[in-house]
């Protein structure tokens, strides 16, 4: 019988697996077993290490409920959700506005709105209009289009953070004949990712700052299209550079103006973006989204109620002091 050593442990394993009759499932199985046990080997893991790994990523597990997907919000803060992204992203037939996170407060509950309707509930003296076109990747106006938006509440809180049952600040739009989409909303703020669990114990004990720069969700579909999903952040936002799960991208940077005389609501701030789809190919049809509404990835585990919890206290302080001591190792050298 063969002693399995440190380093034949890893092709023994993939050899087992061969038999897998999903090709893709084979190879994506096999490379993961062999970067594995590449990191445990670098790394020289140790019995304990590992069981804190297999601890915290129980905690993760336990964190997920109909309300709440910790694992995408583990993928987001090691920045694999983003990597995914672009890589899907590189796959466009043509040329067309790029993509960024879903993240894990879009919701398939979403109400549906007329154009110029205000989404969010108490707008107070927030507001600010969202307008501009639909188009293909040539230019030409896509009648129809399906614009869904969701953002923070002008308190920088998601609805869903307040309760599973609660719906603000999202809705569906249709674009006009000539492709235009209008919606008024609350100008959203930069916020913390939840830190209220094993992720956020994660961040805080790197000593990151936690936060997203303030943005606006998008998902843009129309027949025959790449379905897009993307967001726009709002400019001079201090984290745009270092987006705890690195979504903010340049050329997804829009300006609030407060007199934009193409504005067609007048007399409110406005962000005026025109979006573009790329046509849809055979493979992004099976492509699927980064992310989800957790009540389609985690259904029935009973854990529906106060889903959320606030940042700790002092995160929040530091945040708004900018403790030498806490954002003076977060700047990577900068
Ligand atoms: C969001 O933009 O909603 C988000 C994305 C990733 C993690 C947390 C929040
Ligand atoms: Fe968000």
């Amino acid at each position: 019988m063969r002693a399995y050593t440190p380093q034949n442990i890893t092709e023994a394993v993939i050899e087992q697996m061969a038999t897998t009759p999903d090709p893709r499932m084979k190879e994506i199985m096999a490379a993961a077993v062999r970067h594995l046990h590449d990191f445990a080997r670098e790394v020289n893991l140790t019995p304990a290490e590992w069981i804190k790994g297999i601890e915290f990523m129980t905690k993760v597990g336990q964190m997920c409920s109909p309300a709440r997907q910790e694992f995408i919000l583990l993928s987001d803060t090691l920045g694999l959700s983003a990597l995914v992204n672009i890589m899907h992203d590189k796959t466009k037939m043509e040329e067309a506005t790029s993509a960024s996170l879903l993240g894990p407060f879009f919701r398939e509950n979403t109400p549906t709105f007329q154009p110029g309707a205000q989404i969010a509930k108490a707008p107070g003296d927030k507001e600010v209009v969202l307008y501009g076109r639909v188009t293909n990747a040539q230019g030409a106006p896509l009648a129809n289009a399906m614009v869904t938006v969701w953002q923070t509440a002008a308190d920088g809180r998601y609805d869903i953070q307040n309760g599973i049952e609660e719906t603000d600040c999202r809705g569906i739009f249709r674009t006009d004949q000539n492709g235009n989409y209008l919606i008024r909303t609350v100008r959203p703020l930069g916020y913390f990712i939840p830190l209220d669990g094993p992720v956020g114990q994660m961040v805080m004990s790197q000593k990151r700052h936690g936060m997203r720069p303030a943005h606006i969700h998008f998902l843009i579909a129309a027949p025959g299209y790449r379905e897009l999903v993307t967001a726009l952040y709002l400019a001079g936002d201090e984290h745009l550079e270092d987006d705890v799960v690195f979504g903010a991208s340049g050329d997804l940077v829009a300006e609030v103006k407060d007199n934009d005389p193409a504005c067609p609501i007048k007399g409110l701030p406005s962000i005026h973006f025109d979006f573009a789809l790329a046509r849809e190919s055979e493979a992004d049809r099976r492509a699927g989204r980064v992310g989800a509404d957790p009540a389609a990835v985690t259904a029935g585990n009973g854990k529906d109620s106060e889903p959320y919890g606030q940042p700790p206290p002092e995160m929040a302080a530091a945040a708004k002091e900018k403790k030498p001591g806490f954002l003076g190792g977060l700047f990577r050298g900068r």
